[in-house]
């Protein structure tokens, strides 16, 4: 809903849907977030932990946020997230657990990552890997991207999307999954 609308437009608008709690109930939240590649890199028992910051990271810090939703919107609890990604040098660490870690959504459906932006590497324009699995559902793989970032236009994986929105200050994604 766009911001700003006032509250005689809301009832403007359900006088206007009589059977508006019925159009509600039936409202989807559109198609699942679309699955990618898992690529090369990713590692089985990631440590829990909401902030991959490291004593001596040096890259630029970022927050990804959102919640996770069933496909009938409601927001999915418990919901595993577990997200890998490259250094600043554009490097992963496949002998220990740097920039790799795992979370569950709260009752709300939210998450919350706290890590730095990791870097281009060759072939690939900036993004975040994450599997992200109900309780007792299949798992989705995707890649999370960077909006406006140069690399996007030369990587054939990217899509639009999949690209986190800005808000202030903070990267915003939102999962639509089997839940
Ligand atoms: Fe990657």
């Amino acid at each position: 809903m766009r911001q700003g609308v006032t509250r005689r437009e809301l009832l403007a608008a359900g006088l206007a849907l009589p059977f508006s709690g019925v159009a509600y109930a039936q409202l989807t939240c559109g198609e699942l977030t679309a699955p990618q590649t898992e690529g090369p890199f990713f590692k089985t028992q990631s440590p829990r932990r909401v902030s991959l910051l490291e004593k001596d990271s040096v890259g630029e810090r970022m927050i990804l946020a959102g919640v996770v939703l069933s496909r009938a919107c409601k927001p999915a609890a418990n919901v595993l997230l577990d997200f890998w990604h490259s250094d600043d040098m554009g490097e992963y660490d496949n002998d220990g657990f740097r920039y790799r870690g795992h979370q569950f959504s709260d009752a709300e459906g939210r998450f919350r990552l706290e890590t730095i932006v990791p870097a281009r590497y060759p072939g690939r324009t900036r993004h975040l890997h994450v599997k992200v699995q109900a309780p007792q559902k299949r798992v989705l793989t995707t890649q999370i991207y960077f909006p406006g970032d140069p690399g996007n236009a030369r990587d054939p994986l990217y899509r639009a999307a999949l690209a986190m929105r800005k808000t202030a200050g903070e990267g915003r994604f939102d999962f639509v999954i089997d839940a």
